[in-house]
């Protein structure tokens, strides 16, 4: 938990989504479901995913270079990049030196961090202690995730509910327009639950054999109804402490970018907040859950819509597999 030092803001973001859609019909060809539960039950229609061969650094690259140029800062000038993401493309080196090299910012100090859905506000609050300590001073965080090879697709209990994409967004300090900045951060984590959510055969325990592929060890498993109620109580209860944190009203909240996880959670949230009611960006009926690059493309987007306005107060909340979950408050900043 910490109250934020003025004057570090995002001052530009970008997205990337890939070209191919896979509607809700499409999947009924898959698996015994429908397009009336999918989306009575989630609120997703279609969701993007990424060919064979197009990773998340490839996605975050773009991501990052479209987010480089809304802020009007050459790759040289890039002095970190963090990588929020459970899907690299490959686990040696990480996949943040990938994009650097991808991007050409060869200044830049790299690493990964991995926090499930919850990465991409991790990550930015990591970059902004970072350049709280006057050590940097333009960080690019990219929340990017390729989900499709780890999705069940015979499962009609999670493939329906994953996507790919990447979204990125530019943190800087030093510009004098920047008022508030990244006004307050809280982030909360329990790892009792992480059995709830979680791929099971993806590291280091076992050597990786057939037989963890034949049995889908590889693959997301989640507990749905029981991640379902602790996202909603975890995500209502960081929004209130960050603006009691804060000392601010929901009154003053312009926007609120949740993750997009659920409609149904993201309707549960708004009647617990009352005073937040109508101010949720969504954009999960288009891309579903994208994890820890669900929230890194709302905000691009909700900021290119012209949805969030320079100065305005942005609410992002987050809940992810661990169990991790957060909450900030932004001014936002172009
Ligand atoms: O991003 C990280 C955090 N993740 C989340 O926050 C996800 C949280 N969980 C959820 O969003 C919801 O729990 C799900 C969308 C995953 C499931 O919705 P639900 O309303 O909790 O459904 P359920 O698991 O309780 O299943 C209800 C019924 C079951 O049938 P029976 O046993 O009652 O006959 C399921 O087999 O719906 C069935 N079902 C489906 N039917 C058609 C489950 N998935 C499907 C499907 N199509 N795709």
């Amino acid at each position: 938990m910490s109250a934020n030092r003025p004057g570090i803001a995002i001052t530009g973001t970008g997205s990337y989504l890939p070209k191919r859609v896979m509607t809700n019909a499409d999947l009924e060809k898959m698996v015994d479901t429908s397009d009336e539960w999918i989306l009575s039950r989630t609120g997703i229609r279609e969701r993007h995913i990424a060919e064979e061969g197009e990773g998340v650094c490839a996605m975050g690259a773009a991501a990052g270079r479209q987010a480089l140029a809304q802020a009007g800062v050459a790759p040289e000038e890039v002095d970190l990049i963090v990588l929020g993401s459970f899907t690299p493309d490959i686990y040696l080196p990480s996949g943040s030196c990938l994009i650097q090299d991808m991007i050409g910012a060869k200044r830049a100090v790299c690493f990964d961090m991995a926090a499930a859905c919850s990465v991409f506000l991790y990550a930015l609050e990591t970059a902004r202690c970072m350049i709280a300590s006057g050590a940097y001073k333009t960080a690019l965080v990219i929340g990017a995730e390729k989900l499709s090879p780890f999705v069940d697709w015979d499962d009609r209990r999670t493939c329906v509910l994953f996507g790919d994409g990447a979204g990125a967004a530019v943190v800087q300090s030093g510009k004098e327009t920047m008022g508030r900045g990244m006004i307050a951060n809280v982030m909360g984590s329990d790892g009792s639950l992480a059995h709830l959510l979680t791929v099971p055969g993806m590291g280091s325990r076992h050597r990786l054999t057939a037989e963890h592929i034949l049995n889908k060890d590889v693959c997301i498993k989640m507990a749905g109804n029981e991640v379902f109620k602790h996202a909603v109580r975890c995500m209502s209860d960081a929004a209130q402490k960050v603006l009691d944190m804060a000392g601010m009203s929901m009154e003053e909240v312009a926007v609120v970018v949740p993750h997009q996880a659920n409609m149904r959670i993201i309707q549960a949230i708004e009647n617990r907040l009352e005073g937040l009611k109508g101010k949720f960006y969504v954009n999960l009926e288009r891309v579903g859950n994208m994890s820890g690059a669900s929230v890194p493309v709302a905000l691009d987007e909700a900021a290119r819509t012209g949805v969030v306005k320079k100065g305005d107060v942005v609410l992002t909340v987050v809940f992810g597999a661990g169990f991790t979950w957060g909450a900030s408050l932004l001014e936002w900043g172009y």
